[in-house]
């Protein structure tokens, strides 16, 4: 057993309390390799920024668990070297799909599990999200659950279409299943195709993509219902289109990505919504500067040439994210 405590990092429940009051969301960014943790510690250490890593089952298999404790435990090691004193740093299990799984996280130095019951039926999702909340607390770990459903992929879920949350549930789901945080469903989704061609308008003047506007009605009818509980919204990548565009100009196929509008996700952050999850925008921009390395310097072979650029453009838009949109900049 390995507490998340011997780690140097905190659990989501102060960080939390102090986004609602203060207007303003914790970043959540997923990652899987070292450039990522790096590009993430540097800007939240630069913009003075709580943040939490989080991981998905597929990061698990892929970097390997044991691997990943000891990134997070560097991160926090990383982060007092680049001068931060104090830093608050979460490490989270994203998309848990069983009570072993979040266990298992939680006996191997995660602060934060989610258990993500959107898929199951209502009392079903209700019994496990509890069952994780009582492991959990009594090893002062917290739990993000989810009622409704995104649509897109959520690790090895999938669904067609999503489900919007239904304000007269999360009472009586929050209560019950103890959780200390809320993931909900109103309109976005995961990865960089979040809205079909004929869900959007097109912009007359550039052809871009508009999409539809979040659904803010939903989001104030929870908050109304429960005042001052920690929201989360998943699936919010807004798919930068210069990324996009340095993508398809550089040999890749991405037509018609569109994610959500960040003037929308900075509404949110104002809101009780405070914590916000992105991971494709990292992938973006891992992406778009690697194909650019390559097309431009076809000679380059060492993974340090072209692995550098795409840790500064990562960088530069988590940093991005943290000032001009979450406002979770000057909070530590
Ligand atoms: O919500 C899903 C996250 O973007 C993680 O994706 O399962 O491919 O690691 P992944
Ligand atoms: P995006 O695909 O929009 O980055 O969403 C990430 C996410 O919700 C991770 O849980
Ligand atoms: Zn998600």
């Amino acid at each position: 057993m390995t507490s998340y405590k011997e780690l140097g990092l905190v659990n989501t429940r102060e960080m939390f309390a102090k986004a609602v009051a203060g207007g303003y969301a914790i970043p959540a960014f997923n990652f899987n390799t070292l450039e990522q943790m790096q590009a993430i510690i540097q800007a939240a250490v630069e913009t003075k920024s709580p943040v939490i890593m989080q991981v998905s089952k597929g990061a698990r298999n892929y970097a390997n668990g044991t691997i990943l404790r000891y990134m997070a435990q560097g991160a926090v090691e990383y982060a007092k070297e680049l001068g931060c004193e104090k830093p608050q740093i979460v490490l989270h299990l994203d998309h848990g799909d069983s009570f072993e799984l979040c266990k298992d996280c939680i006996d191997n130095g995660f602060s934060s599990v989610m258990f993500d019951g959107s898929s199951l039926p209502y009392e079903e999702n209700i019994r496990i999200t509890k069952q994780v909340v009582e492991y959990a607390h009594a090893h002062d770990v917290t739990v993000e659950a989810e009622l409704g459903v995104l649509a897109g992929v959520e690790d090895e879920v999938a669904s067609e279409v999503s489900h919007y949350t239904k304000p007269e549930e999360v009472v009586d789901f929050s209560t019950r299943s103890g959780c200390d945080s809320l993931a909900i469903s109103i309109g976005t989704s995961h990865g960089a195709y979040k809205f079909t061609p004929a869900q959007c308008t097109r912009d007359p003047k550039t052809g871009k993509l508009v999409p539809p506007p979040l659904a803010f009605d939903i989001l104030h009818e929870i908050e109304k219902r429960l005042p001052g509980f920690p929201i989360v919204l998943h699936g919010s990548s807004s798919v930068p289109q210069d990324e996009v565009d340095t993508i398809n100009a550089h040999g890749g196929k991405l037509p018609d990505a569109v994610g959500i509008p960040e003037e929308q996700l900075r509404e949110a952050s104002k809101s009780a919504v405070c914590k916000i999850n992105i991971d494709s925008d990292s992938r973006l921009a891992m992406t778009a500067a690697i194909r650019k390395h390559f097309d431009e310097k076809p000679g380059d072979f060492d993974p340090r040439q072209y692995l550098k650029p795409a840790r500064e453009n990562m960088k530069k838009m988590y940093i991005h994210k943290i000032v001009e949109v979450l406002g979770s900049n000057d909070k530590l």
